[in-house]
């Protein structure tokens, strides 16, 4: 894969599996010409969850986040593509699903911050340890996607 390809996680919460999301948000991403390259489904441990939310640990919310991302499977996801990064943050939308635009995942399946369904790595830095807490590197998929042809010129 060219250089300037991302790999970017991508966790749908539980209220996305619970509410029976997976395929409409996954589905997203693949139309959109990405490369999903591991998926697996798990329910978060309270260790995996204070790891990947680390960088809020002050905040009020806290408490309220990690019950929430350990409290029933989700659904991770690696998945890569030309600012792969970037991209996908911009078709989450806003971490507020009622400030989000219209056409991102949390304003078109959302109605609260503590229930955004999805979660996309914000930068290299977090993509890099974020795939590292959710997969081992054998389980990261380096396939060809013939379609790429006529998805990249
Ligand atoms: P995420 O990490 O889940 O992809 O979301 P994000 O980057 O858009 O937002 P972030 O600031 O990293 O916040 C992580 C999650 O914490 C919850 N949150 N609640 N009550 C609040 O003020 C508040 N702020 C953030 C959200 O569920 C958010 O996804
Ligand atoms: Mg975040």
């Amino acid at each position: 894969m060219s250089k300037e390809h991302e790999k970017t996680l991508i966790l749908i919460k539980p209220d996305g599996v619970q509410r029976g999301l997976v395929g409409d948000i996954l589905s997203r991403f693949e139309h959109k010409g990405l490369k999903v390259i591991a998926l697996r489904m798990l329910q978060v441990t309270k260790d995996m969850a204070e790891n990947h939310y680390g960088e809020h640990k002050e905040k009020p919310f806290f408490g309220g986040l990690i019950e929430f991302i350990t409290a029933a499977p989700i659904v991770a996801i690696v998945v890569e593509g030309n600012n792969a990064i970037s991209v996908i943050r911009k078709m989450v939308g806003a971490t507020n699903p009622q400030d989000a635009a219209p056409g991102t995942i949390r304003h078109d399946f959302g109605m609260h911050m503590g229930r955004n369904l999805i979660h996309a790595s914000d930068s290299t830095t977090s993509a890099e340890k974020e795939i590292g807490l959710f997969f081992e590197t054998n389980q990261i998929i380096d396939w060809k996607k013939d379609v790429d042809y006529w998805v990249y010129e």
